[in-house]
């Protein structure tokens, strides 16, 4: 990894979902270099086991190094949650979204109710709970896994009137709102895009923490705290790698970015 300021931020998913992040990262900082790779080829991560997601991790971050990033950014709930152990003994600095996001959560229930929605293999390796707890001790976490989330944003139907994103919202969320939760975690990247069908089903009392925010946030604190933000006065390069189809991720990508990818700017890569 490089000490250079004016090395790329890298930043890396399953699949395109982690765009939502790169957004938010785009808007922070723009005169940063930044590197996205999606995962395309082998995305769900979240429905396989821990082994497989970490051998996955393990080769995107074998990718990532070849451009020297000075930091790592893990915009994918799954690798972040799953694969920590990989990232802890290969990345000398990484920002993942479980502290951004439960810290945001710690600071902002009242009640102390705070619900997470991920994928499976996140739900299971219990890390989005444990952080919560470690924060507040006394907090009282409810969790559910929510993977049909992600076809429903992949099928394009984010539309707040949508028949089969308000049904499978609705079936997903009666028990966390059930359980009267007052802040809920989006654990996953896909999840954002589905904020108004969650927040209606929620209840406009509930407090929605999205990762992408918050995990961007963080990315430039921790820059700043390791003095490697970039001090460019003009936009920073913007470089898209995908492992699959990349005519898909451009379509999509637009629209988990509110702007199109240019072409020149996305690559198909092999990897792993
Ligand atoms: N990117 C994944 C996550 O944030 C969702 C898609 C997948 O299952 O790979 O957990």
């Amino acid at each position: 990894m490089s000490m250079n300021k004016n090395a790329p931020i890298a930043i890396f998913d399953s699949g395109v979902g982690g765009l939502s992040v790169f957004k938010e990262i785009e808007k922070l900082m723009p005169n940063e270099n930044l590197i996205y790779f999606g995962d395309t080829a082998r995305v769900p991560y979240g429905t396989r086991s821990a082994e497989t997601i970490r051998r996955f991790v393990k080769s995107d971050l074998d990718f990532l190094f070849r451009f020297a990033p000075k930091l790592i950014v893990v915009a994918c709930g799954t690798a972040s949650c799953v694969g920590a152990p990989v990232l802890e003994e290969e990345c000398e600095h990484f920002t993942s979204v479980i502290s951004p996001s439960a810290i945001a959560a710690a600071k902002t229930t009242k009640s102390g109710r705070i619900g997470v929605i991920s994928t499976a293999a996140t739900l299971k390796s219990g890390a989005f709970e444990n952080k919560i707890k470690e924060l507040l001790p006394a907090a009282e976490v409810y969790t559910k896994a929510a993977q049909m989330f992600v076809n429903v944003v992949e099928n394009g139907w984010i539309e707040e009137d949508n028949e089969i994103a308000n049904a499978v919202a609705k079936e997903y969320l009666k028990d966390l709102k059930k359980q009267h939760v007052d802040t809920l975690i989006l654990g996953c990247t896909h999840f954002p895009l589905l904020s108004k069908v969650i927040q209606k089903q929620m209840g406009e009392d509930v407090t929605l923490i999205s990762s992408g925010y918050e995990t961007a946030l963080a990315a430039k604190m921790d820059l700043e705290a390791l003095g490697l933000r970039s001090d460019s006065t003009v936009a920073g390069t913007k470089k898209f790698f995908v492992s699959d189809d990349l005519e898909s991720f451009c379509q999509l990508g637009a629209v988990f970015l509110g702007h199109a990818i240019d072409r020149d700017e996305a690559e198909l890569v092999e990897v792993g």
